[in-house]
């Protein structure tokens, strides 16, 4: 079987719509076909400045969305970064591999230190993408489910991967990306030309998957449209009531022109009624799971242990084989 692994960072209290449609409901149902490895990745959430407490509780609130949305510890792995400290030691030796040029070329790092200036932002925001990498390919991935951003980091990690293989003989799987087009940009409510993402977006123009279902339904309502009042999918033209059909298609599983027909030139507020009811709908039941696991930090700090044992032993192989391909002495 293939085996599959993807991440999501633990910065923020809930994961976004985006994160959910783009990534997590994959990740859900790849565990059926796919020997599937998930990750919190912790190491990576601290490239900007940070509360360590917040962070704690981020990244157990993290972990309890995921269990939530269907994640089944029977037939995952879910685990957190930090408590595999394989990832940091790949990390380094991939680092050694990344040219400085290659590195700097990577866009989210410009987007991202956009704001404070490079000079501000960390050297890990800067390397942010080799300990993706080191991820991805620890793991011996094949495939990695992730969002339209994330494709840039993937390429990197195939060229390391095909790098490391060509220099001292083959050693790692060269990771494919597993993007569905339908689902891998959702945009933002307020702002439908831009990603919809914690970072950048305002709160109306992000659906939470831990909002309340009044609140759902509310920024749903306000969502950005246009002046012409006919639901039809156009790109260009309408990107804002696209984005909803995106949405609407993906939660009902319907097709895209079904909806846009049964809805057509009636106006948009039955249309984002509906909408709103399937997306609070969908996420009230997580919501309420995700509670029932917070409520309990022992067990779920003890599944995620156990994640990390299972995710360590394949972790710790790969590095034996790494450590000698470079020249290392082994470790005992
Ligand atoms: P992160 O935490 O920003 O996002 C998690 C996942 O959600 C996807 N995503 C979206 N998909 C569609 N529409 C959107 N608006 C949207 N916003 C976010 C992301 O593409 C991602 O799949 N670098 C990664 C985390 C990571 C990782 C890895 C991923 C670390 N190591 C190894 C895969 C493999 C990140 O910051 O994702």
């Amino acid at each position: 079987t293939r085996r599959v692994f993807s991440g999501i960072q633990p910065t923020a209290d809930s994961f976004h719509l985006g994160n959910y449609l783009g990534a997590v409901r994959q990740w859900v149902d790849l565990q059926e076909s796919r020997e599937t490895i998930y990750c919190v990745v912790d190491l990576h959430a601290i490239t900007v400045p940070y509360d360590p407490q917040v962070l704690r509780r981020r990244t157990r609130i993290a972990a309890a969305q995921l269990f939530a949305s269907g994640l089944d510890p029977e037939r995952c792995i879910l685990f957190v970064q930090s408590q595999v400290p394989e990832h940091a030691e790949l990390n380094w030796v991939l680092g050694c591999l990344t040219g400085f040029g290659e590195a700097n070329r990577m866009t989210q790092f410009k987007d991202k230190s956009a704001k404070g200036g490079a000079d501000s932002a960390s050297v890990g925001l800067f390397t942010y993408p080799i300990l993706q990498a080191a991820d991805i390919l620890l793991y011996q991935a094949d495939e990695v489910p992730v969002g339209e951003d994330q494709r840039q980091h993937l390429e990197l990690s195939r060229n390391l991967a095909q790098r490391f293989n060509h220099r001292f003989g083959e050693t790692f799987t060269v990771p494919a990306p597993y993007i569905l087009p339908a689902v891998s940009k959702i945009t933002d409510l307020q702002d439908p030309t831009s990603k919809m993402s914690k970072s950048s977006s305002s709160p109306q123009g992000i659906i939470d998957l831990l909002d309340e279902p009044a609140a759902i339904r509310k920024k749903i309502n306000r969502a950005v449209t246009d002046a012409e009042s006919v639901v039809r999918a156009d790109d260009e033209a309408k990107p804002g009531v696209t984005n909803l059909l995106r949405i609407y298609a993906a939660l009902s599983g319907e097709k895209i022109d079904d909806i846009a027909a049964r809805y057509g030139d009636g106006g948009y507020g039955g249309f984002k009624k509906d909408l709103g009811n399937l997306v609070a709908d969908t996420f009230g039941p997580i919501r309420e799971r995700t509670a029932k696991h917070l409520a309990d930090t022992d067990a779920l700090d003890a599944l995620l242990e156990d994640g990390a044992r299972r995710a360590r032993a394949i972790a710790t192989a790969t590095m034996a084989q790494v450590r000698d391909r470079c020249g290392f002495p082994a470790v005992n």
